[in-house]
């Protein structure tokens, strides 16, 4: 099982679409363990970014992060990284596909909803940035053996 670090944006939450968002991502089956409602702080926002330090858009996309608050959540799941990133779409809104998070919620090629991790390293990484000891959470859910095949032990 994989976890990955998602963030809806400043946009997705001013323009209340937390919850259409996160359905998606609870009806695939990715499990939430871990979230909260929080404002980044520029050094926060220079850290996640550091990759990005240094090109045309930094500077806007650390205003954008830090604007207004947003929401981070750590999702679990197989393959949990590359499913959400799939989920998420390409990074400019003009071009994601339909049916897709960005493609389907904006066409802004700046406010784009939503951060996923793009690795299992990068997701190491930011995880550790934004929860601290005890906020990813380890819990079973009563649905758990509709959404996987645990017949054989592992989740199918
Ligand atoms: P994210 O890191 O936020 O999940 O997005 P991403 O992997 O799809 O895209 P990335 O290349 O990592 O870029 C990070 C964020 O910077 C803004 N951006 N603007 N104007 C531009 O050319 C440009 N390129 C990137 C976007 O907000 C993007 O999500
Ligand atoms: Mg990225």
């Amino acid at each position: 099982m994989e976890t990955t670090l998602i963030i809806l944006k400043p946009d997705a939450v001013q323009r209340g679409l937390m919850g259409q968002i996160l359905s998606r991502f609870e009806a695939k089956g990715l499990q939430i363990v871990g979230a909260k409602l929080s404002m980044i702080s520029q050094e926060t926002a220079a850290t996640h970014y550091q990759d990005h330090k240094g090109k045309p858009f930094y500077d806007g996309l650390v205003r954008f992060m830090t604007s207004s608050p947003v929401l981070i959540m750590a999702l679990r799941g197989n393959n949990a990284i590359a499913v959400s990133r799939k989920m998420m779409g390409a990074t400019f809104g003009s071009n994601a596909e339909p049916g897709t998070i960005r493609g389907d919620f904006g066409v802004s090629n700046s406010f784009n909803l939503i951060h996923g991790s793009d690795s299992p390293e990068a997701a190491e990484r930011e995880l550790g940035i934004f929860f601290g000891a005890g906020e990813v959470l380890d819990y079973d859910r009563a649905i758990g053996g509709w959404v996987y095949d645990l017949s054989s032990g592992t989740a199918e």
